[in-house]
């Protein structure tokens, strides 16, 4: 069956034809590609082509699909028993292993996705403080957890506006939004409210309004003003995590959160999150303490098996520089192109992570992210599709770079960018 013909028929049972609204190519227009099989930087669709993946399935995959050592150790897990329900052995060595690799991690807790790591360290820091309103940026994603689909829009001293329906406007009145990387604009909601906020929630690297990174001084300064109002910092980490090291950004920059949330990569490519942080702010959690959390698949032997084989080999292996550098020349290559044939495009590239913003500068936020050619994105999304590359269906969505891919696959991405240009 062809992709077509696939989601005509999943378009009669899943409401839009998609269990995750972006695979449904509206932004970019067409047919969404089913895929049925991956295998390094290799993805094989259900019309028998073959694409080169700079998606990445939204970031878990630093290793590229199906990575023999990962696949091994979930296959030998569920042989085990694919869930109990229950504690295991797999799980404490997990958790060792995270307290290990990020030193503010004293405790961690395991969940399934990262809406649910945010979900749950929004409610810690909650019961931690005994406050209820929470400020975020506009533009950051942080799963779908009804407090966190709000976003700016009447100003940063009042509360924000709901982005869904089905979320109600007193949970939208308890969310301050401000400017990514407007430190003052935090300031002054901490200054006017600060008795009253719980915690302050960034992604460190903003990854969900294509790729922007934070200025000098950004996250230094909120985790100041957030120690000086009593509120808790959470770095959401779910797309940062283990990207840019064997660690969170926070450790390799020197930030020290009251509490990461982990998701993606973690996972390695299995359904796998955690919440960690301070030891007297993790006890919240029942069943030491009163915020109640819990799950049935929680820390499932499976997902822990592919988690702990993705993280060893990331330890050990260090694939890091090469990814970055391979990445970097990506990204130069096609800024190159793009200029070389005056087409208005910016590509921010950060170690692994790229975005090509169809502007004629790069954004420092998501008001001025918002003025892309969203159009000329999805014109050269499919000009990159039938040339056999695979990126992220969305202008606001990053790219990413995997351990599976080689000079080659950078060299036929570049190739597909000059025919794009010269049209
Ligand atoms: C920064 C960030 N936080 C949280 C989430 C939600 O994670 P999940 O899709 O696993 O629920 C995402 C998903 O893309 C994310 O990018």
């Amino acid at each position: 069956m062809t992709s077509q013909e696939l989601f005509t028929r999943a378009q009669r049972v899943i409401p839009g034809g998609v269990n995750s609204p972006v695979r449904a190519f509206k932004s970019v227009e067409g047919t969404p590609v089913f895929m049925v099989k991956g295998s390094g930087a290799l993805l094989t669709t259900a019309d028998g082509r073959e694409l080169i993946d700079f998606c990445g399935s939204w970031g878990p995959l630093i290793l590229g699909h199906a990575r023999r050592e990962v696949v091994e150790a979930a296959c030998a897990a569920a042989a085990d028993g694919m869930t109990f329900g229950a504690a295991t052995p797999r799980e404490v060595e997990f958790a060792e292993l995270l307290c290990e690799l990020v030193p503010s991690f004293n405790m961690v807790r395991l969940v399934s996705s990262g809406t649910e790591a945010v979900m749950t360290a929004l409610r810690i820091a909650r019961g931690a403080t005994g406050r209820r309103r929470l400020v975020k940026f506009a533009g950051c994603y942080h799963g779908h957890t009804d407090s966190m689909l709000v976003s700016a829009g009447s100003g940063l001293l009042t509360g924000g506006a709901t982005s869904s329906a089905g979320v109600s406007e007193g949970v939208a009145s308890e969310v301050f939004v401000a400017p990514y990387n407007d430190l003052a604009a935090v300031e002054r909601i901490m200054g006017a409210h600060g008795g009253e906020i719980a915690a302050v929630i960034v992604e460190p690297v903003a990854a969900n309004m294509g790729l922007v990174p934070p200025i000098p001084g950004f996250l230094e300064g909120l985790r100041a003003v957030t120690k000086k109002h009593g509120a808790l910092l959470i770095l959401d980490e779910v797309i940062t995590g283990f990207r840019f090291g064997p660690t969170t950004y926070g450790a390799l920059n020197g930030i020290v959160p009251d509490l990461t949330t982990l998701g993606k990569i973690i996972g390695g490519g299995m359904p796998l999150a955690a919440v960690g942080g301070r030891k007297d702010v993790m006890k919240c959690l029942a069943p030491l303490g009163p915020v109640y959390q819990a799950g049935t698949l929680s820390g499932n032997p499976v997902a822990v098996g592919a988690g702990m084989a993705t993280l060893r080999i990331l330890k050990e292996e260090n694939p890091y520089p090469r990814i970055a550098a391979l990445c970097g020349k990506l990204a130069a290559g096609l800024n190159r192109i793009a200029k070389d044939h005056g087409k208005s495009v910016s590509v921010v590239g950060l170690e692994s992570l790229f975005t090509p913003f169809f502007m004629a500068s790069a954004p420092a936020d998501y008001d001025s992210a918002k003025k892309c050619d969203t159009k000329a994105y999805a014109a050269f999304f499919h000009a990159m599709l039938n040339a056999g590359i695979y990126l992220p269906p969305s202008q606001f969505e990053v790219g990413f770079v995997s351990a599976a891919h080689t000079e080659e696959h950078v060299a036929s991405f570049l190739n597909a960018a000059e025919k794009w240009s010269s049209v």
